[in-house]
């Protein structure tokens, strides 16, 4: 039986199947609430549930005392709209590709765009070659001992302080060093979820998460985003009212793949909302030093006072990416999120985490992360104008605060995975959109790493993936439309 919960849904499906059809047209004013009520037999409150999430996924507006309208044709503008993804919980089905496009983002034969990751060439390799150097002289028995979480002291109270830039004041006892952010987010997510649990997170959403959710059985709700912006912490309340959903993942500074960047007064409500509703919010902050000022690199776990937020992060984007070490502090999971990690993985080398820790103090760490974000920055640029001259009309492409990543949206005609697969012919690599939604939604956008090597040949690739694009929505252009990549989705 249909529950109050799934009828705003059915609901809100079936009026966007008749704006998408064209039965309901641009600016056409939509049935009122009460008629909907009335017309399907549901209360007032649970048809004006489904205009908010219409209104959320942008297909209608809200005009004071005159009722809901079909939303405006977007204007031609470079960016992406807000992301609408289905309202109902995916289960999630990932293929093998996340793993065939980072693997290839490793191979020097090709020229790759497909990873989020700055490249080797932006990193001192000869610092971080004395870091660890030092450290291993130092720590004369680091190698000969075994160890256990949650880390070395002296690199917990390293991160603690690193973390005041977060705007967090963090107990060093309660932080726990991983082996990376994403292992940090699998085990808050262990610690909270059981096997088919609703787990909410942006749309479009980094495919490692959905990887996650896809091997501990928990089903994906997507909340619409802002490109600029960042999650809809209205939408999620809204789908917190509605769903059983038992935790959320967000990454409020420099989402990946948007690049989106929270507002400040949007991370209080966020943090407000998770202590109203008992709800654990799992915040990801490894772009957070990728942010130049205070204000947006400051966590949501800063306006925390119930221990709901968990905060996790790594070094792996910023200060070393090949020494793998990440952390989290888990506010009141603490104890659990620490009894999983030393069964799953034990601990890290000392040698490691105690080198991550020299490298956090020393005094160049600010001006090199100030080069890395200039230096991401001029690609970024570069890279958005020549996506503006070589792909396709219609094209848009977001304009991310900070970070190395760009989300580019073709025109719906072009297949992100035809495009991926003629890219590949030339040894270039893409990121298909379809990789960053359980449902399969955004088959025609692409995610571009462009904090790579900027080189001509780079330049030369992306131009390229532009004529490949072009190619493929003039041909696109005449042809019948391929069906919709759909997993009972809306249409
Ligand atoms: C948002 C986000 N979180 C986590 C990770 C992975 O972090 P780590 O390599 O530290 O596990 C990535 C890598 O792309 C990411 O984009």
């Amino acid at each position: 039986m249909a529950t109050s919960d799934t009828l705003y849904a059915q609901i809100a499906d079936s009026l966007a199947t008749s704006i998408r059809s064209g039965a309901l047209r641009r600016g056409e004013r939509m049935p009122s609430v009460r008629r909907v009520a009335r017309e399907r037999n549901v209360s007032l409150a649970t048809a004006t549930q489904a205009y908010r999430a219409l209104e959320d996924a942008r297909l209608v507006e809200a005009r004071p005392r005159s009722g809901y309208f079909v939303a405006a044709r977007p204007s031609p503008i470079a960016e992406p709209q807000a992301s609408r993804p289905p309202l109902a919980a995916q289960v999630v089905d990932r293929s093998t590709l996340a793993a065939q496009v980072l693997r290839l983002a490793e191979d020097p034969g090709v020229i790759s765009f497909g990873a989020a990751c700055p490249s080797a060439e932006l990193f001192d390799a000869d610092r971080l070659r004395r870091a660890v150097t030092r450290t291993a002289l130092r720590q004369r028995h680091a190698l000969a001992r075994y160890v256990h979480p949650p880390g070395h002291d002296d690199a917990r109270r390293a991160v603690a302080r690193h973390a005041l830039r977060l705007g967090c004041t963090l107990d060093p006892q309660r932080l726990l060093l991983t082996n990376g952010c994403l292992e940090s987010i699998a085990l808050c997510l262990r610690a909270v979820t059981q096997p088919g649990d609703v787990v909410a997170l942006e749309s479009p959403t980094y495919f490692g998460f959905l990887e996650i959710l896809e091997q501990l059985q928990l089903k994906a709700l997507e909340i619409p985003t802002d490109p600029r912006h960042g999650l809809s912490v209205d939408a999620l309340q809204l789908a917190l009212d509605t769903q059983p959903v038992k935790a959320v993942v967000v990454v409020p500074t420099l989402s990946n793949p948007l690049g989106a960047t929270m507002p400040l007064a949007e991370r209080r409500r966020l943090a407000q909302l998770a202590a109203a509703r008992g709800l654990p919010v799992i915040e990801d902050a490894i772009y957070h030093d990728f942010a130049g000022d205070d204000e947006r690199r400051r966590a949501v776990r800063s306006f925390d006072a119930t221990g709901h937020v968990m905060l996790c992060s790594s070094f792996s984007k910023t200060v070393a990416p090949g020494l793998r070490l990440g952390w989290v502090d888990a506010g009141r999971w603490h104890a659990r999120v620490q009894r999983l990690k030393a069964t799953t993985s034990g601990g890290q080398s000392s040698i490691v985490e105690l080198a991550v820790a020299e490298l956090l103090s020393q005094p160049g760490l600010e001006a090199g992360l100030r080069t890395l974000r200039q230096r991401v920055a001029q690609c970024v640029d570069e890279a958005r104008e020549l996506i503006a001259a070589s792909f396709p009309a219609g094209t848009s492409a977001t304009d991310p605060s900070g970070g190395f990543i760009l989300w580019v949206e073709l025109p719906e005609q072009v297949d992100s995975m035809r495009l991926y697969e003629a890219c590949l012919d030339e040894r270039i690599v893409v990121a298909p959109g379809m990789l960053f939604s359980a449902s399969e939604r955004y088959r025609h956008c692409i995610r571009l790493g462009v904090g790579g090597a900027w080189d001509a040949a780079a330049q030369r690739a992306l131009r390229r993936v532009g004529e490949i694009a072009t190619d493929l929505a003039q041909r696109a252009a005449g042809a019948p439309r391929a069906p919709a990549f759909h997993l009972g989705m809306l249409p």
